[in-house]
């Protein structure tokens, strides 16, 4: 079964989980947005809260939406001012996932995201979502994506 791991990642976190699922055979996409953050924190937790909030999709930049060759995918992100970031709501926009088994694996400062758990379950009832809560400095965070190794 061929599995991908479809992510975004600003400060790293993303790529911390990027590297387990590596280590597991799943291919890796990074999906990139060609709106740069702002350099400094204050503006782009402004900004960045902001574009949240309005629940704002990003262009992504060379965005390969063709997921046809895999059965399970799993949809990396950082939580934004609870809810999904930008670029995660341009994926879902862009992406057919129909008939595939899907995650969602949800990184953040609290370990949670209320108004993005509740996005997901609307839009699809189906899926698993872990969150995580700061991996890159919290690793043993990591140990609740075992469930989707066994
Ligand atoms: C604009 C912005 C808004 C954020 N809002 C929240 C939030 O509402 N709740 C939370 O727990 N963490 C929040 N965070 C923290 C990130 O979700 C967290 O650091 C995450 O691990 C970042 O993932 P990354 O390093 O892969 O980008 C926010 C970070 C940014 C930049």
């Amino acid at each position: 079964m061929k599995k991908l791991f479809l992510y975004c990642s600003y400060t790293g976190n993303g790529e911390i989980v990027s590297d387990i699922f590596k280590s597991h055979e799943y291919d890796l996409r990074k999906v990139r947005e060609k709106k740069k953050m702002p350099k400094s924190f204050f503006w782009s937790m402004m900004v960045g809260g902001f574009r949240a909030s309005i629940h704002s999709k990003g262009k992504l930049v060379d965005y390969n939406n063709d997921i046809s060759n895999y059965e399970e995918i799993v949809v990396g992100g950082p939580i934004w001012n609870a809810r999904l970031n930008p670029t995660t709501n341009s994926i879902l926009k862009e992406t057919d996932f129909t008939n595939k088994k899907l995650t969602f694996v949800l990184y953040s400062g609290s370990g949670t995201g209320k108004k993005a758990e509740k996005k997901i379950k609307k839009i699809f009832p189906k899926a698993n979502i872990i969150f995580l809560k700061e991996p890159k400095k919290y690793n043993e965070e990591l140990e609740k994506l075992n469930i989707l190794f066994n």
